[in-house]
């Protein structure tokens, strides 16, 4: 399948409502979500989930889930077996509620911030070796209004359950702010691939 926003490549319910329904658990998010990146409003995030925990799965974090709904997006990618989970957040998911939105970034091609930071790399922001930090996401909860994503200055009116897929290393990206009462929940799958793949498929040209 081609990368794009708008795939309409839509996420089974039965699939994703353990992961909604754990993270809509408020008592779930005050105790395992903590990190706040650094975006406006209330947004909580929780990076790392391709490697399970010990204190997550005791909290029944329906990993197993997560982990199919992986699957079926590397196979609908048709992303080759060996490739590679990014470093630096891996699986991840955010909440957040009225007033938030992420600002314009790029994500980085290499390991920067990867919990192992032996493996941390010291290059320029824009770094572009034999990688693209590449994501697919998918909101498993979609506010009434906002919370779309923006690539490169173009909005797309995503439908909640939609996979899009975003060269996040090359676009820059941001999304619309949230309004109203129905949270922003983000389920984001990152790979590194291979930049000779990502041309060949003609999502990328040098
Ligand atoms: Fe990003």
């Amino acid at each position: 399948m081609k990368i794009s926003t708008k795939t309409k490549f839509i996420l089974d319910k039965k699939l994703t409502k353990p992961l909604l329904d754990w993270i809509m658990n408020e008592d779930n998010r005050n105790k395992y979500i903590t990190d706040e990146p650094e975006h406006d409003g209330y947004v909580v995030a929780l990076d790392y989930l391709h490697i399970p925990q010990e204190e997550l799965i005791k909290a029944n974090f329906p990993y197993s889930e997560l982990m199919s709904i992986g699957e079926i997006i590397r196979d609908k990618f048709e992303l080759p077996e060996d490739t590679e989970i990014e470093p630096n957040y891996g699986y991840l998911t955010a909440y957040s509620e009225k007033g938030h939105s992420v600002h314009s970034h790029r994500d980085a091609n290499f390991n920067v911030e990867g919990p192992d930071e032996s493996l941390n790399e010291d290059l320029p922001d824009d770094y572009l070796g034999d990688v693209i930090h590449t994501r697919f996401n998918v909101l498993i909860s979609k506010p009434i209004k906002g919370g779309n994503p923006v690539i490169i200055d173009t909005e797309y009116d995503v439908l909640e359950n939609e996979v899009w897929g975003i060269l996040a290393g090359i676009h820059h990206h941001h999304s619309t702010k949230v309004t109203m009462d129905k949270p922003r929940i983000l389920l984001s799958f990152g790979y590194f691939i291979d930049k000779n793949f990502a041309i060949n498929r003609g999502w990328y040209e040098e």
